[in-house]
């Protein structure tokens, strides 16, 4: 069972059927675009939608709102430094400043960035500062199998971009997402973790986490890596941080933040000039775009993050989603991790080949359905357009992630998403795709405009 009751709640909207297509089709059937008032049951994302716990709320007239040296900032940097045991905490006011501020403090410009699965906004950070993402998923991740540890990287591929003779671009960087948000949300193992370290330190290449959900990749870790049997979430999570030179956090996620985020470095030099662009575009070093209530609350929310009862239940609630999706006639992907289950649109769908979005179509149809919005994760959010007009690249996968916000929904309430994906599955082969109408150059899954292919 959860392990907290409730104590304050918020009424859900219900709309009707003619509401919900009429409120698609104005949001050009991109579900970013759609109120949240039209909305019944939310799982865009985990990031930032998470319930602040009665110590979190409690902490915010704690805030000391000086904007030099505050209080709170002191007691979030402690909190981060116990975690990373990095030298130098900036705080930012969400996981993409951080990335802003590094990609454009290292020199990324004409080289690449090696990830295990870069995320949308971290890909959209290393083009704008001039460099080149690419992903080097692991072997375990493109098959059905049941590995436990698939967002672990391909280590072959690593090693031949950092081989002294590489053909390519050089590597300004070396970064593990944990857990894999762009594939799946699959954790990653610390002996891997360790290896990619040794390699990136032998190259002379600084190793980074992305560590928003590192807290459910620790928990995932003490369940299926038998080195790690016994031993707790916190303290994994503290050894894979000190493997790294550095880390960014989103700290929307696993900190129970509703905003917020922290950059750790090692590196007194790259630490010097990632503060100077911190003051000049976030805020002072010790606020950095953030209040001093909000820091409270993360700081408190850091501490929650690792509670072996808060993680157990929220990984035994996923797989149970899982389970029940998948009873349903709904492909997914396996082993579900923590913040989200990953429907196989391709599978369910192979009619539609990419560039008819079958992610786009069953998240359409399941908005249509029972008013669930969730977020497309195939090629209108990874795709790569061609600058020369062409077709596009496809994702690696068509896949629709529905994330669970933290201390938010019920079971009954993702029984109306199993009911409601069921019954788009079972039309599965009625469903049409969709074609972008109008787009930005970058990010454009989160205002592109679309249409049907063929008139409803
Ligand atoms: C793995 C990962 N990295 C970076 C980010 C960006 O963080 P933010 O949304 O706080 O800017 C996210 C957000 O979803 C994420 O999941």
């Amino acid at each position: 069972m959860e392990p907290y009751r409730i104590k304050a709640v918020e009424p859900i909207p219900f709309l009707t059927p003619g509401q919900r297509a009429a409120g698609l089709a104005a949001a050009g059937y991109n579900l970013f675009r759609l109120d949240a008032a039209e909305v019944t049951i939310d799982l865009l994302t985990d990031s930032g939608t998470g319930a602040m716990s009665a110590r979190q709320w409690s902490a915010l007239m704690n805030g000391d709102e000086s904007y030099a040296g505050a209080r709170s900032y002191r007691r979030f940097e402690d909190a981060v430094r116990e975690l990373t045991g990095h030298r130098h905490v900036l705080p930012v006011h969400q996981g993409r400043a951080a990335e802003r501020i590094l990609f454009q403090s290292l020199p990324v410009a004409g080289r690449v960035t090696l990830a295990n699965g870069h995320f949308d906004t971290t890909i959209a950070n290393v083009l704008l500062a001039g460099g080149d993402p690419v992903d080097l998923p692991g072997p375990e991740a493109r098959d059905d199998a049941p590995h436990p540890f698939k967002g672990n990287l391909d280590l072959d591929r690593l090693a031949a971009h950092l081989a002294p003779g590489h053909p390519g671009p050089p590597a300004a960087l070396v970064v593990l997402t944990v857990t894999d948000n762009a594939g799946g949300g699959h954790p990653v193992s610390p002996a891997h973790a360790r290896e990619v370290a040794a390699r990136a330190r032998a190259a002379g290449v600084p190793f980074f986490l992305d560590a928003a959900r590192f807290a459910e990749n620790a928990h995932l870790v003490t369940r299926r890596d038998p080195a790690a049997a016994g031993r707790s979430a916190a303290e994994v999570a503290r050894e894979l941080f000190r493997l790294a030179d550095g880390s960014w956090c989103s700290m929307k996620k696993d900190a129970f933040g509703n905003i917020g985020g922290f950059l750790t470095l090692q590196d007194d030099e790259l630490a010097e000039r990632c503060r100077n662009l911190l003051i000049a575009t976030e805020g002072y070093t010790s606020y950095g775009g953030l209040s001093g209530r909000d820091l409270e609350a993360l700081a408190t929310g850091l501490a929650e993050a690792t509670d072996p009862d808060y993680l157990a239940d929220r990984e035994s609630t996923t797989a149970w989603f899982a389970r029940a999706l998948q009873d349903a006639g709904v492909p997914v992907l396996t082993p579900p991790g923590c913040h989200a289950v990953y429907l196989d649109a391709a599978a369910l769908l192979p009619h539609l080949p990419a560039r008819s979005l079958p992610a786009v179509s069953l998240a359409c149809e399941l908005y249509r359905a029972g008013g669930v919005r969730c977020a497309e994760m195939g090629s209108l959010t990874f795709g790569r357009p061609d600058p020369a007009g062409g077709p596009d690249t496809p994702a690696r996968r068509e896949l629709l992630r529905l994330a669970l916000p933290r201390r938010v929904y019920t079971r009954s309430h993702l029984e109306h998403v199993v009911r409601t994906a069921a019954a788009a599955a079972a039309r599965a082969d009625r469903l049409g795709g969709y074609r972008i109408v109008r787009q930005p150059p970058h990010l454009r899954h989160f205002s592109a405009v679309l249409a049907p292919e063929t008139a409803a």
